[in-house]
């Protein structure tokens, strides 16, 4: 996944829209044609998808039974230790704060923190997938007394931030689940950049000039046996969510590649600190694309997508390179998953 700076953004692009009770800002960049990136990616000698690609609704369905399968500790412990965490968390932020959720979901660990702090200012789900963002925004204005303000966008492109009613005294962003890891170290680095800005005044900000915090959850780096088997789960549920993105090729795009050709395995690549989950070749064979052939041979492999594990130090020198300092960590007894809470070094 990339990132772009928030500021390149072109403010023209924004637009309100009411859906369903809630003032939504679109501001959804112009996509490329999906089929282009996809010729773009097979072409190369080292073949790779875009990780998006996973998240269609079949996808994403199939990413929330991951969660469950026993092999995936990474979603049940970062909740417990949610549970554990999120009234401290809730006090780090204060009063008047606005909470923005890059990729966000109506998920538990949201409600927890949500629920622990001092009278929230507003809620800022910004998501790509506009049926999902609408409906997880209006779970949660269901369920909490505070203003949601959903933004439709690519939140690694950058958006404006939007006015809410209430006073802020600060901004908070929430980056869960781990997603950190889906980006490649210097992705991640800009990521981290990007959401210090965004934390900070800005030039004609309604925020009256207490510095927030970025709180990131990414999943520690630990006995290679166990985060093998997190991506390569007995029941196959991970290596489906995989051949899934063959079939969307197949059915919206008219690629005729065949998942029966494919056989997938997530490794451990030591030199990256990543799982890498790939669909190794089986037999060789040609597909027709856009007007192009592309040859997969026998033994070569489709890179489907990263999951970049770090230690709590290693953590904290991308944050510092990020200008962010490491302000407090906290991990599950046996040192799984982390949560960390960042501040900017400067402040
Ligand atoms: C969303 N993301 C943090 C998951 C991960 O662990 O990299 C996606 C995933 N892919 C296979 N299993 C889970």
């Amino acid at each position: 996944m990339s990132v772009e700076n928030i500021f390149e953004c072109q403010l023209e692009n924004d637009q309100l829209a009411v859906q369903d009770g809630l003032q939504l800002l679109e501001f959804a960049p112009q996509k490329r044609p999906l089929l282009e990136e996809v010729l773009e990616g097979l072409t190369p000698k080292e073949k790779s998808l875009p990780a998006k690609l996973h998240y269609d609704q079949r996808g994403s369905m199939l990413f929330e039974q991951i969660c469950e399968v026993d092999e995936y500790y990474i979603t049940r412990t970062e909740l417990a230790l949610m549970r554990e965490i999120s009234g401290a968390l809730g006090d780090a932020f204060g009063n008047g704060c606005m909470l923005i959720e890059p990729g966000s979901g109506a998920s538990l660990k949201t409600d927890l923190l949500l629920a622990s702090m001092p009278d929230p200012a507003a809620y800022v789900p910004v998501d790509i997938s506009r049926d999902f963002l609408l409906e997880s925004a209006t779970a949660i204005a269901d369920r909490h007394d505070i203003e949601v303000l959903p933004v439709w966008a690519d939140f690694t492109k950058g958006h404006p931030i939007p006015a809410c009613e209430a006073a802020v005294r600060s901004r908070a962003i929430y980056f869960p689940g781990s997603t950190v890891g889906n980006f490649s170290r210097s992705e991640a680095a800009s990521l981290l950049r990007t959401f210090g800005t965004m934390i900070q005044e800005q030039p004609d900000d309604e925020c009256t000039g207490v510095t927030g915090a970025v709180v990131v959850g990414f999943d520690c780096k630990k006995d290679q046996g166990r985060m093998e088997a997190a991506y390569n789960d007995a029941e196959g549920v991970t290596a489906e969510f995989n051949y899934n993105v063959i079939d969307r090729l197949a059915s919206e795009l008219g690629v005729a590649l065949d998942r029966n050709k494919f056989t997938f395995r997530a490794d451990w690549v030591e030199n990256e600190g990543a799982i890498v989950s790939r669909l190794w070749v089986d037999e060789g064979h040609s597909v027709e694309m856009a007007g192009s052939v592309v040859t997969f041979e026998a033994g070569e492999a489709i890179r489907m997508e990263e999951s970049h594990k770090y230690t709590p130090d290693e953590f904290k020198l991308l944050a510092e390179e990020s200008g962010l300092a490491m302000e407090k960590i906290w991990t599950d007894d046996a040192g799984d998953f982390a949560v960390a809470c960042l501040r900017p070094l400067s402040v």
